[in-house]
């Protein structure tokens, strides 16, 4: 009775005969395995990405990078509207979205605990989207630094900085008005030229990526302190991508 491996050697050499060609059986093992191994490698280099990323964010306080979705009470219908919109937010980005949203209240509402949830509900998916964290008072100061910086240290760190903003697929930009002003309302004064350049260059990276801006000012007040450039690349004109945290302040619950 013939063998599996004379069958086969016989089935090729008829292929051969039929079509000309020359079917080289050990080649095609080694082609398939390099192409597994790209795979391979391109998975993992992806996935080591996303952590180098997430790592690179500007935060004062590195615990305030843990929240999650679970940490999230809702006590109130307040909160409870709040976390599944924002929820909704990571589910689109998920999906692809790639818009800028709005999360905007006063201080202590869970603004920078539901935009940092939603980083790491997207981390821990199985999926290659980057995610970035940046404090825009630490980034404005980082570049005040940079501008005095004798021995590279800053300037280096900005420029790191900045590729990552440039590359990551979902940015948060926290706490977007307190690098300027304290004040609310009619009070409200321009940036200085130096904190709107900076925002100027991070607005344009980030054209077509998701971004997600934390804010004590409403969106008129945020007109009024930067550029109509800088305004119109990060600041939604949608309704439906803002969310206004209320209640109380739970720093003092
Ligand atoms: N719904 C909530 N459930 C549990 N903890 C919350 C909730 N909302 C806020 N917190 C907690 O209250 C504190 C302040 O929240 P957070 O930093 O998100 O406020 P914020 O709206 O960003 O305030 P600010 O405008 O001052 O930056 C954090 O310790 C956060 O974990
Ligand atoms: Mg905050």
């Amino acid at each position: 009775m013939e063998n599996l491996g004379t069958i086969m050697s016989d089935i090729l050499k008829r292929v051969e005969k039929e079509r000309g060609i020359t079917v080289d059986l050990e080649n095609i093992d080694m082609e398939e395995r390099r192409k597994q191994d790209e795979i391979r490698i391109t998975k993992k280099y992806k996935a080591q990405e996303k952590y180098r990323m997430f790592n690179s964010s500007l935060v004062s306080d590195p615990d305030d990078l843990k929240s999650t979705f679970d940490d999230f009470l809702t006590d109130t219908p307040e909160q409870e509207e709040e976390l599944s919109q924002a929820q909704n937010i990571a589910n689109k980005i998920y999906k692809g979205d790639t818009s800028n949203y709005l999360f905007t209240g006063k201080a202590g509402r869970g603004k920078t605990m539901l935009a940092v949830s939603i980083l790491n509900g997207l981390k821990s998916l199985d999926t290659d989207i980057t995610c970035l964290f940046v404090s825009v008072e630490m980034l404005v100061n980082l570049e005040r630094q940079a501008v005095v910086d004798k021995f590279n240290i800053e300037k280096n760190d900005v420029y790191r900085l900045e590729k990552c903003i440039e590359k990551c697929d979902v940015l948060v930009l926290d706490d977007l008005g307190s690098e300027t002003s304290f004040v609310t309302g009619s009070d409200i004064q321009p940036a200085t030229r130096f904190t709107q350049e900076v925002l100027f260059r991070i607005a344009d990276y980030r054209k077509n990526k998701a971004n997600i801006i934390t804010t004590n000012n409403a969106g008129g007040e945020l007109q009024r302190m930067y550029h109509g450039k800088i305004v119109s690349r990060l600041l939604t004109r949608k309704p439906e991508n803002v969310i206004v945290f209320g209640g109380q302040d739970m720093r003092e619950v």
